[in-house]
């Protein structure tokens, strides 16, 4: 029986460095970010860097040119190869062409579970009194695909497009479309800085769930804004990890919801996105004037909900790429993901329980 890496609940709420540095087994592992300062662009290590990678660049100016690398990198070396900024290499951190970043959860089935019973209506109710039925939409990061179907459904005169990074969930997404007879969908594999259409292609442009696991969402919204026509709507939505609360207390969820922001800041990527979101659009390069940020909350209380939500982040703890990331950050280990698992379990159990997901949106024009 090995003993549980994670350091305990009440060392984790102190969180001193120190801490962090115990809790490593191997000190070739990646240093979390946020314990680096500028490892990756200074975006969590120095506040007075918002990670906004500069000023906006011009509209008609193409993405960056590197070829785009196999999506299926081995996750554990993705945030290390891309490599430290410093005052000889600048911008380094922020080589974010290439598909070699490592999404965070990855398309497990507990993780497709999740993402599966996403609507536009639940997802996207800020944009959907903008949608006209003959509008063309590009749903960026569209995953599984569940909300994007119903983009197409409700756009009958128009047409949706689907992408990607990864080709698993773009053939589930098409199996989706076909099970529905949806005819005015595609699905392509396309990496978010590079999106692969012209300038001004769309009338509206959307991204669910995605920036939370960009290490760059700030290009992403750049090159969002490129394809969508002037005056096109650009509506990202991502959800604030540290925002989210529950009921009753659990020392595993708390642990859970830690380690959960050590892994991500682990891999560049940043958890509390809802709150960040305006802000990112602002950076790149978004008219003020049109930006319009707003906020609303998933809720899981019900008998059926607590066990779809209590036992895919059970399975999550486990069986996901999240899993993967704790391990090879020696962040933790299975006896500790395990406990994890295991009071999320009770959690999914107890009568009284509820579960808030805070999401921040905004509706912005291009
Ligand atoms: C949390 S899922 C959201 C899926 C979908 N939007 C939804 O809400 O159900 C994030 C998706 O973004 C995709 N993704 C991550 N990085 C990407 C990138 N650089 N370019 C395109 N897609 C990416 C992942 O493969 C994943 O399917």
């Amino acid at each position: 029986m090995c003993t549980p890496v994670r350091r305990t609940y009440s060392a984790a709420m102190t969180g001193s460095a120190n801490e962090h540095d115990s809790a490593r087994i191997d000190p070739s592992v990646p240093t979390p970010s946020h314990e680096l300062g500028n490892r990756f662009g200074g975006r969590f290590g120095d506040p007075a860097n918002d990670g906004s990678g500069g000023p906006a660049r011009d509209r008609t100016t193409p993405a960056g040119t590197d070829p785009i690398d196999a999506v299926d990198a081995p996750s554990s070396l993705t945030s290390l190869t891309r490599g430290a900024e410093s005052p000889d290499n600048p911008g380094a951190g922020t080589d974010l062409t290439k598909e070699s970043e490592s999404y965070t959860h990855g398309h497990h089935e507990s993780v497709l579970r999740s993402h599966r019973r996403r609507t536009a209506a639940n997802s996207a109710a800020f944009l959907l009194p903008h949608l006209l039925s003959d509008m063309t939409l590009l749903d960026v990061g569209c995953g599984p695909g569940t909300v994007t179907v119903d983009f197409a459904e409700r756009l009958t005169q128009g047409s949706v497009v689907g992408v990607d990074a990864s080709d698993d969930v773009l053939e589930s997404a098409r199996g989706l479309a076909d099970a529905h007879g949806t005819k005015n969908i595609s699905f392509e594999h396309a990496n978010a800085y590079e999106l692969p259409f012209e300038d001004d292609s769309f009338d509206v442009v959307f991204a669910h769930q995605l920036l939370q696991h960009l290490s760059d969402p700030v290009a992403a919204l750049r090159e969002m804004r490129r394809v969508a026509k002037p005056g096109g709507f650009v509506a990202v939505r991502d959800a604030d990890y540290e925002a989210m609360t529950w009921y009753p207390e659990s020392a595993e969820l708390t642990e859970w919801n830690m380690l959960y922001h050590e892994v991500t800041h682990t891999y560049g990527f940043e958890p509390d996105a809802g709150r960040r979101l305006a802000s990112w659009v602002r950076d790149a390069g978004f008219d003020p004037a049109t930006i319009e940020p707003g906020a609303s909350v998933w809720c899981y209380a019900t008998p059926d909900d607590r066990t779809w939500w209590g036992g895919l982040w059970a399975e999550r703890c486990t069986e996901s790429n999240f899993a993967v990331q704790a391990k090879d950050s020696a962040l933790a280990d299975d006896v500790a993901l395990e406990q994890l698992a295991q009071g999320w379990r009770e959690w999914a159990a107890a009568p009284d329980g509820w579960f808030a997901v805070l999401n921040g949106e905004v509706l912005a024009r291009a």
